[in-house]
């Protein structure tokens, strides 16, 4: 008999896992029918070799006019709609994702990585500079989690420092829960403008930054090149700022991990890994549409039919990691699929990795004595959201 497909859980039990109801689902079956907020029935995938599967066979798709949404939270048009424009390559298939993927490639380069390394040092001690002189107790989202990515993405567009500031307002309201929709669209708006005249500048006078050398590609429109860049200030800056910010507050929340990391700062690796793989921020997709019959796990997807990924269930997978419910810096998170897998997998990976390896340390190290500056159950968390996060995380020393 077919199961009743059940509704996207949400009842998160603490601020570091995900919602309770997902272990018990995968623990059934890797894959369970799920009712869409359109009527559509489709499929969530809780088990770690289902999730591989769905995100790396070429028979799903990952475009857009595809799509149906689990849940409504107001972003459904982020998600589904019409096909994708020009540039926007999340949301296509090979070959013409490869197209896009291929130009993004040859610009996120080992050496341009490497000279980005002294330049988010500085940046984070920077930041920290700040921080010591705000005082204690601050709001560690907002004078570390939030500047630190967003400067290094700034550094990544080859902003000039003039305008630094204007691009940051921006980037920050745009991602301020608290905001008011209208002051978030015209952040939006003005986020556009701001990027349509760095593509002209860049046009005219490419510098040494990762956007020129994409502007100076002679491969890509205007168009194409504001998507792109809408699309790495989504995917990039939102995404690194809540791995700082509720990876701290998981390091204050563990002493005993926390005394670990302090201890022999060389397990930074593992640390950056274990937090990824246990915290796994995007908790909502990515979001698979099946191009033909395909058998999954034992699960028959019909043609048309919309699989969610959970990633925070495969991450706690018991067939694939051991004791996956504790954070354990020490312990084995490879393979975790905290950045997509498959074509789409996480372009700024590597990037991301950089900043927390760096970011983390560069904190402990210059606040010995930090803490938390409430109780834990006062920090709010951002839980409908496709990002997960603190809103803010109250820190002393
Ligand atoms: C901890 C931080 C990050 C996490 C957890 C993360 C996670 C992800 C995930 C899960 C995907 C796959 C989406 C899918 O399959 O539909 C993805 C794709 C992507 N990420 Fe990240 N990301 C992070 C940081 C970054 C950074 C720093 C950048 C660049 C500045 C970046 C750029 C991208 C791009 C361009 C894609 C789309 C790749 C494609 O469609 O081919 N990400 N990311």
């Amino acid at each position: 008999m077919e199961q009743c497909p059940i509704a996207l859980p949400f009842d998160r039990p603490g601020p570091f896992d995900p919602p309770r109801a997902l272990a018990g689902l995968r623990e059934q079956a890797p894959m369970t029918p799920l009712s869409f907020v359109d009527g559509h029935v489709g499929w969530l995938a809780t088990g770690y070799e289902a999730a591989r599967t769905v995100l790396a066979d070429p028979r799903f798709s990952a475009r857009r006019e595809l799509m149906h949404v689990p849940l409504d939270l107001g972003f459904a048009h982020e998600i589904a709609g019409g096909p994708p424009e020009a540039g926007e390559f999340l949301r296509m298939d090979p070959p013409e994702h490869t197209r896009y993927r291929r130009l993004l490639i040859a610009q996120f380069t080992a050496r341009r990585l490497k000279q980005l390394e002294p330049r988010i040092a500085e940046v984070t001690q920077t930041c920290l500079d700040r921080m010591e002189a705000a005082g204690s107790p601050v709001d560690l989202v907002r004078e570390f989690a939030l500047p630190v990515p967003s400067r290094v993405i700034c550094e990544l567009f080859g902003v000039p420092y003039a305008r630094l500031e204007e691009f940051q307002n921006h980037l920050g309201t745009m991602v301020d829960t608290d905001a008011p929709g209208e002051e978030a669209m015209e952040a939006y708006t003005a986020f556009l403008e701001f990027l349509a005249g760095l593509i002209a500048d860049k046009r005219k006078a490419p510098g040494e930054d990762f956007f020129s050398g994409l502007v100076d590609s002679g491969e890509l429109s205007d168009e194409e090149l504001t998507n792109i860049g809408f699309i790495l200030f989504g995917a990039g800056f939102e995404t690194t700022a809540n791995m700082l910010g509720l990876g701290t507050f998981a390091l204050l929340s563990h002493p005993d991990q926390l005394a670990l990391l302090r201890g022999d700062p060389s397990l930074i690796d593992g640390a950056v890994e274990e937090l990824l793989r246990h915290l796994t921020i995007i908790h909502f997709g990515p979001l698979r549409a099946a191009l033909e019959d395909v058998e999954v796990e034992g699960a028959l997807v019909r043609k048309g039919q919309v699989v969610v990924v959970s990633l925070p269930a495969a991450n706690r997978d018991p067939k694939r990691f051991t004791d996956p419910e504790r954070l354990d810096i020490t312990g084995s998170a490879q393979g975790h699929l905290t950045f997509g897998y498959g074509p789409h997998q996480c372009l700024g990976q590597q990037l991301a990795r950089i900043e927390m390896r760096i970011a983390f340390p560069a904190l402990l190290e210059r606040f010995p004595t930090l803490r938390l500056a409430c109780a834990p159950e006062d920090v709010p968390t951002k839980d409908m959201m496709i990002v997960h996060g603190v809103k803010k995380l109250p820190v002393a020393w």
